[in-house]
């Protein structure tokens, strides 16, 4: 039997500082009080269950999932895969992972982008898939463009892929962002400055995997997720893996 537990409580003291003035609309998304951390409680640790059955064949995979298949997307190709891990270091298995991001040119399929490198008529940059049993994920989509962002003088961001995790209870859902190794906008990046620690910011930065990467086709990143979280299997009673 497989079933949720207590949430391992936030180290608030190692997360982003929420007020952070370089990045300007922190200013008025942040508390203006401290934050209390309470105990999580059963609606918390627990959450909705999502089973392959609702995907299609194609939502992992941004190049062509837009057209269904009929066109390509334009761009660099590349294969983005890891494991979804919690704190433990356990497997995180049939659980939701959904990516949004901007395409080659650095633009988003959004209303509100009116940023002038083109829109690509074959790309929407959604995409979403469900790990396997051992947690194992992957997505194939082309390299997002950096972009120009009104906030500083002169801000663009990284090259960069929107995660949304929802792990097995609502506690653990993370919103996050992957980064690409090597790219020089990271270090000039006034919302990736907000993370306080480098090994941490490090940890966001998917490296190149020319393991997993195939000639003539595609190049490939790494990117392992670790939740919060106290997932623990039951095993006669006794707790494993904890
Ligand atoms: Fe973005």
């Amino acid at each position: 039997m497989t079933e949720t537990a207590a949430l391992m409580p936030r180290r608030r003291e190692v997360h982003p500082d929420p007020y952070y003035p370089d990045y300007k609309t922190s200013l008025t998304r942040s508390p203006s009080l401290p934050l209390l951390s309470m105990e999580s409680t059963p609606s918390e640790e627990t959450g909705p269950r999502f089973g392959h059955n609702m995907l299609g064949a194609l939502d992992n995979n941004l190049i062509s999932n837009y057209t269904q298949g009929k066109a390509l997307a334009v761009g660099e190709r590349i294969r983005v895969h890891g494991r979804v891990l919690d704190e433990t270091g356990r497997a995180v298995p049939h659980t939701l992972v959904e990516v949004w991001q901007a395409n080659a040119g650095g633009r988003y399929r959004h209303i509100k982008d009116t940023y002038f490198a083109p829109l690509d008529p074959n790309f929407g940059g959604c995409g979403r898939t469900i790990t396997d049993d051992n947690g194992y994920y992957e997505f194939m989509t082309i390299r997002p463009g950096a972009y120009p962002w009104p906030n500083r003088a002169n801000d663009w961001r990284p090259m960069h892929i929107h995660f949304s995790i929802f792990g097995h209870a609502f506690g653990q859902r993370l919103i996050s962002q992957m980064y690409f190794q090597g790219d020089p906008l990271i270090d000039l990046c006034p919302i990736a400055a907000t993370v306080r620690d480098r090994s941490q910011l490090d940890r966001l930065v998917a490296p190149l995997d020319m393991q997993n990467s195939r000639g003539m086709d595609y190049l490939a990143y790494k990117f392992d997720i670790v939740l919060r979280g106290r997932r623990q299997t039951m095993f006669e009673n006794k707790p494993e893996g904890m």
